[in-house]
Formats: structure tokens, C-alpha cells, sequence
């Protein structure tokens, strides 16, 4: 079972919602990384369950296979499988652990449970190395969590959202606006263009390093009825200074309890990851940090957003440890080790 030579080569398969992807790693490199993106859900505004984990079905043979070509390899070399055992939707996390198992067992390697958030974090070692211990602001669709790390795989949530994700923020801010699913990129693009000055938005009260973000959705939902009531072209006349004001808000919120989390821990290395990470005013707020004494760590555009290289990553560590799952386990769709 185990590989003769020092190079392992790990196939990873991430399927937690709606992107289905495979990559390669040789040790703690990657030699591919194949993301196939459902476009089916914009047409109903967001994630349809049933529908994702049909489009992982039909698009997982393709991907993994595109993995290994591009990776040059073939499969006898794999020296194991990593996939993402949760949090995640069920039908979806589903057809990645079958898959995933049926190959462990027809190629008889190991495999490697991973889990979704831990990776997120983990993406900072495919090519940086932060030094332990760091802070992870982790920014996504579906959580908001300040993850104090402090070896590779020994991470703790010290602080999370009690309601909604910073990129549901996001996303339903958008769809007010009219805005396709998922808005988080487009809130991102338009912001570029306005004025961030102009509007401005309630900051919850101090909740320890916890977040909230469902009362600044009410209160934007708000704001735009009111707009539109006044101007009904309030949104095509403004788009671009809302989005600013909107998206800076959000920046301010989550950088300000994640300084708290610094000040309280006395780290000074900072890191971003998930989803969000990809916004470009975050990113910027970040880097700003480093003229204050802060060292910042922002991930590869491909390694924000769901891949699978963040899976594959972890299973390296997993492998070294020789922490191998069990083939009966079951995936969960909340919860788990970090939450
Ligand atoms: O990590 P991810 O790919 O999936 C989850 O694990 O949830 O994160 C997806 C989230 C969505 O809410 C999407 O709108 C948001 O990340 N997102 C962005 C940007 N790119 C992706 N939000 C703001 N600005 C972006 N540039
Ligand atoms: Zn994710």
C-alpha cells in the first residue's frame, strides 16, 4: 500500500456544493487542478441541491480523469485519496466519498477524510508557509469563522458567525439589487467603480470575536426599498456607489473583530481564505495591514474559491500522519472539527 519512493502522489476530489474538482499533488505540489463550475443554479438564484449533486455526477468521471492526464500520471501511481467528508450539502458530498472510496478500494490505497473549512485555511501551504501560530479570517458562502492555527493541522474556531455567512451577505445583497447568483463578484466589480464614501450601514454591537451579519442584510434591504421609493431608478443610477459603501462596510466589520482577535491572541500573522478572500477590497484592507507591523497572507485567486488542491493539501498532512479514514464513514453536512 504504501509508495516506495519519498513522492506521494495524492488524488484529491472536493464535491460540497457546486463545484466539482480534482487535483494532483506530488507531495506539497500541484500538478493540477480541474474546477468545473455548475452554471445551472443561476437560473434559479442559488444553489438547488438536487440539481448539484446531478451535475457532480455527471461531471466527475470527466474532471478526475482531466486531473491525472494534466498531472502527467497514471492512476497506478497514486499513493492515496483525499475527499471532502463535510461540511457540505448531503447529495452532493455524497458522490465525491462514493467515488472516492470505490477508487480507494479498486486501486487498494488509502484514503483521507478532509475536512472543508480546515482546508480552506490549508490552501496557505501549497505555496507560502506561514509561520505557526496565524490567525485565518475564513470567508465564505456558507461560514464566517477566525481560526486561531497553530500547526498544520491543529486549528481552533475562536470566533464565527451566529447567523449568516459574510458571502450570503454578499450574494443576498446582490439579489436585492437584481443581480445574478452568486453576487459576490459582481458586488466586487461594481464596487470598484464607486464612491465607498457615500452610504453607510449599521455596525453590530461587540459580540466577543463572534460576527453578525443577518441585521445588516435587513437594514439593506431596507435602505434600497427606501431608495427605490424615492428615485425609482435608484438602483441603476447608484449601483456602483451602493455596492462601494456596502461591500467597504462589510470589509470594515470583518477586519475590525479579526484585529480584536490579534490584539486578544498577541498574533501578529494574518491570513484570508474561502471564497471571499477572492474580493479585491479585502484583499487590498489586508495587504494595507502589513505597513502596520502586520504580516499578511492572501491566497492565489484559483485557491479562494472551492478547489480541490485545498483538499489534496490537508491529505498530504493526513498522509504523513498516517491518518487514514475508515471506508464506512459517513459525510456530514455541518459541524465536524472545526465547528
Ligand atoms: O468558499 P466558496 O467558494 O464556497 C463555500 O464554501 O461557500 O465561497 C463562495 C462565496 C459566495 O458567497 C461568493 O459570492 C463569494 O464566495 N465570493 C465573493 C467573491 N468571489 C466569491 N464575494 C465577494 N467578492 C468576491 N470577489
Ligand atoms: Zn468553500
Amino acid at each position: 500500500m504504501m509508495p516506495q519512493s519519498n513522492e506521494i502522489f495524492t488524488l484529491s476530489i472536493e464535491s460540497s456544493c457546486d463545484d466539482t474538482s480534482a487535483a494532483i499533488l506530488c507531495n506539497d505540489r500541484v500538478l493540477s487542478n480541474i474546477v468545473a463550475s455548475q452554471k445551472i443554479h443561476e437560473l434559479y438564484g442559488g444553489v438547488v441541491p438536487e440539481l448539484a449533486s446531478r451535475a457532480h455526477q455527471q461531471n466527475i468521471v470527466a474532471v478526475v480523469d482531466v486531473a491525472i492526464k494534466q498531472a502527467g500520471i497514471s492512476k497506478k501511481q497514486l499513493s492515496a485519496i483525499a475527499y471532502t467528508n463535510g461540511p457540505g450539502l448531503m447529495g452532493s458530498l455524497l458522490v465525491g466519498t462514493s467515488f472516492a472510496k470505490t477508487l480507494s478500494l479498486s486501486l487498494d490505497i488509502p484514503l483521507l477524510q478532509v475536512n472543508h473549512m480546515q482546508a480552506h485555511v490549508a490552501a496557505h501551504y501549497i505555496d507560502n508557509k506561514p509561520q505557526f501560530p496565524f490567525l485565518c479570517l475564513t470567508v465564505s458562502g456558507g461560514h464566517t469563522q477566525i481560526v486561531l492555527v497553530k500547526d498544520y493541522l491543529e486549528m481552533e474556531v475562536i470566533g464565527h458567525t451566529i447567523d449568516d455567512a459574510v458571502g450570503e451577505a454578499f450574494d443576498k445583497a446582490a439579489k436585492v439589487m437584481n443581480l445574478p447568483y452568486p453576487g459576490g463578484p459582481l458586488v466586487d466589480k461594481y464596487a470598484q467603480l464607486g464612491n465607498a464614501s457615500k452610504y453607510s450601514f449599521p455596525t453590530p454591537a461587540r459580540n466577543g470575536l463572534n460576527y453578525t451579519f443577518s441585521g445588516v442584510k435587513t437594514a439593506f434591504l431596507n435602505f434600497v426599498q427606501k431608495g427605490k421609493q424615492a428615485n425609482p431608478n435608484f438602483l441603476e443610477d447608484e449601483l456602483h456607489d451602493i455596492s462601494a459603501s456596502y461591500q467597504q462596510h462589510l470589509i470594515h466589520y470583518l477586519l475590525k473583530v479579526f484585529l480584536m482577535a490579534s490584539d486578544e491572541y498577541g498574533i501578529k500573522e494574518l491570513a484570508i481564505a474561502g471564497g471571499v478572500s477572492a474580493n479585491s477590497g479585502l484583499r487590498k484592507a489586508l495587504g494595507q495591514l502589513s505597513e502596520q507591523g502586520y504580516t499578511t497572507h492572501i491566497p492565489k485567486f484559483e485557491y479562494c474559491t472551492d478547489n480541490a488542491a485545498m483538499i489534496g493539501i490537508v491529505g498530504y498532512y493526513k498522509f504523513l500522519n498516517q491518518d487514514f479514514a475508515s471506508i464506512d464513514l459517513m459525510p456530514f453536512t455541518r459541524g465536524g472539527a472545526l465547528l
